[in-house]
């Protein structure tokens, strides 16, 4: 039987990847964003290539919808393998002095209430099969900090400390959890904020002398759903081209 993998943010560049990766290894994926159109394009772009994909809404940061979107899953399918929680994303750089409580609280609420709503729900899913595999996303930013993004460095720092918690909470159930720090992708939603040139100059503070593309990151979260990883929990890989190595 297929594995079932729910991906949060599933119609981003990462996210997007990261599904047409598992499916392209025969997973079944859903799909979840709060932007339909997109989620919607990738489970097209999945089934066009023969693989399984379904495509749904969701607000990661409500409680409700996040437990609704939960439950349909396990009614539909029986069970869920993989969760993947890859919304998110920094929405603002500015200073400290400027950041609204409002603004500061969305940036928090996306990447790290959205996770531990996820997770909330799917995890009783997980403990009743005994067995899972659940991907948070942080960033290099988690560990480095970055100046002019305040709450989504202390998100993505929140994030890797919460996978270990996690980690540590769920092992005896045969879950895993692991955290994925991508570094500077080349993403449609940041080739947007950035001119090329200045995407060219980040080339020179990366060891590798390039940014990530999609699919670089696809392959480590494909890697942390197989057989492979069955002995790595609570860990947070660092793919970033040697950008960042704590
Ligand atoms: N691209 C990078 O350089 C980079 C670097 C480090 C970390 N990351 C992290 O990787 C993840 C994906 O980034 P990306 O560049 O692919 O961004 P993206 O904007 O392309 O994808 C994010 C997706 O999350 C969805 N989303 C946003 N808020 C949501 C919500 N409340 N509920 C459900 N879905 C929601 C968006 O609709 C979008 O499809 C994010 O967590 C981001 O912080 C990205």
């Amino acid at each position: 039987m297929s594995q079932i993998a729910l991906i949060t943010g599933g119609g981003g560049g990462i996210g997007g990847a990261v599904a047409r990766r598992m499916a392209a290894a025969g997973i079944t994926v859903i799909v979840a964003d709060f932007d339909h159109g997109a989620a919607e394009k990738v489970r097209g772009v999945i089934a066009s290539a023969g693989g399984k994909a379904d495509a749904l809404s969701v607000d990661v940061t409500q409680a409700r919808e996040v437990k609704a979107v939960v439950t349909d899953v396990e009614k539909r399918f029986g069970r869920i393998d993989v969760l993947a929680n890859i919304a998110g994303g920094s929405f603002y750089t500015k200073r400290i002095e400027e950041f609204t409580w409002a603004e500061w609280k969305e940036v928090i609420d996306v990447n790290l209430k959205g996770t531990f709503l996820m997770c909330r729900a799917v995890a009783p899913v997980m403990q009743k099969q005994k067995s899972g595999r659940i991907l948070n996303t942080a960033s290099n930013y988690g560990v480095t900090g970055s100046a002019l993004r305040t709450p989504y460095s202390a998100a993505k720092a929140g994030i890797i400390a919460f996978t270990k918690t996690l980690a540590q909470e769920l092992a005896q159930d045969g879950i895993l959890v692991n955290t994925v720090a991508p570094g500077p992708t080349d993403t449609p939603r940041v080739m947007g904020k950035e001119s090329p040139e200045a995407r060219k100059q980040r080339w020179s503070q990366i060891p590798m002398g390039r940014t990530g593309q999609p699919e670089d990151l696809a392959e480590a979260f494909y890697f942390l759903t197989t057989p492979e990883s069955n002995w790595i929990t609570g860990q947070t890989f660092h793919v970033n081209g040697g950008l960042v190595t704590p």
